[in-house]
């Protein structure tokens, strides 16, 4: 019986020790440690044993049981090591060159919206958001532009149901700021706007900042300073500006900035129609009209307000002569910034 043990034991850890794989061994184990398997069939016939052999040989039995057992993890562990450095050794060559990740970076819009942003916060303004989905009231109405006013006819847009409409303009945002607040205002209002307009220089949705600063005796010098500071950092600081009288219902006077051409230096040339200057912006001082809706009191408050689109400042600040470039995410194009 002690020999036939050992035997045994020998021949089943070196079967363990065969196995090539976790179902192999699986196997394996059965055959000698199962219900059914040779060890455990051995370990029945301990009762016959004479009673004077028992202990030595239960002992023995008891040992050679607890050993197949640990063999059998010992093994297990020996098959996963071997796995694994199988696929260590074919998979890792540490010899071939990186790969480069591939780095995303920002689109034009969002690189000029930071830069006017970060103009305009050093000229102590405060960055703040409106909706795109708008109330009429706030895009048209309490900006002095009536439901039968002709100016609307030019910002066409998606009229929703209960009285929304896609913002035509970031100047909605000036009179949500003011609702909220008494002045000093000096805020900035970058975002998306939407009109019915698709051709070569107009897309159904671009971007825009607004502007709007109101405190006591603000004047008119206030905003040429601020918007001239403006242009010569974006542009340059030999980059000549001038104002043009012009109208919007919210300000008066109004007026249209332009900048000499930044492609010929105002020499004239096809993108300035022969010109020699490019509009930027519109500007002018708030209007009193729209102090009304915003229970402002005109006698002791004045102030500017200016709104530029972004894609015509990237246009011109990296001589780009195609606005529909900007949304096609043609790849060539992006990579160039
Ligand atoms: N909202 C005008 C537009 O979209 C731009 C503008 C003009 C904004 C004059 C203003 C302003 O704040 O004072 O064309």
């Amino acid at each position: 019986m002690r020999h036939k043990l050992e035997l045994l034991r020998d021949e089943a850890a070196a079967a363990f020790a065969a196995a090539r794989s976790e179902a192999d061994l699986q196997q394996v184990k059965g055959r000698y440690l199962g219900p059914r398997g040779l060890v455990t069939g051995l370990l029945k016939h301990l009762r016959d044993l004479p009673a004077e052999e028992l202990p030595l040989v239960g002992r023995l039995a008891n040992e050679v049981k607890l050993f197949l057992e640990g063999q059998v993890i010992a093994q297990r562990q020996r098959l996963k090591d071997e796995r694994l450095s199988a696929r260590m050794s074919q998979q890792l060559d540490l010899t071939l060159p990186g790969r480069r990740p591939w780095l995303g970076h920002q689109h034009p819009i969002a690189i000029v919206q930071q830069e006017i942003e970060s103009i305009f916060i050093g000229l102590g303004f405060e960055i703040v958001e409106g909706p795109e989905v708008e109330l009429d009231y706030y895009n048209f109405e309490a900006l002095n532009m009536p439901a039968d006013h002709p100016a609307r006819d030019m910002q066409d847009t998606f009229y929703l149901p209960g009285g929304f409409v896609l913002r035509t303009h970031t100047s909605a945002v000036q009179v949500r700021v003011m609702e909220k607040r008494q002045p000093p205002v000096r805020i900035i209002a970058p975002g998306r706007v939407y009109r019915r307009d698709h051709d070569l220089t107009h897309t159904p949705m671009f971007h825009q900042v607004e502007g709007l600063l109101v405190d006591r005796g603000i004047r008119f010098s206030h905003l040429k300073g601020t918007l001239e500071a403006f242009a010569h950092r974006m542009f340059g600081p030999d980059t000549p500006v001038r104002f043009r009288p012009s109208f919007f219902p919210y300000t008066e006077p109004s007026a249209e900035v332009d900048i000499g051409c930044v492609m010929c230096g105002g020499r004239g040339c096809r993108v300035c129609s022969h010109s020699g200057w490019l509009e930027i912006l519109g500007a002018g001082m708030v209007d009193p009209a729209v102090y009304e809706f915003v229970n402002y009191d005109s006698e002791e408050f004045t102030g500017f307000a200016f709104g530029m689109g972004i894609e015509r400042i990237a246009m011109l600040r990296f001589g780009i002569n195609d606005l529909r470039l900007f949304f096609e995410n043609d790849l060539r194009f992006l990579r160039q910034f």
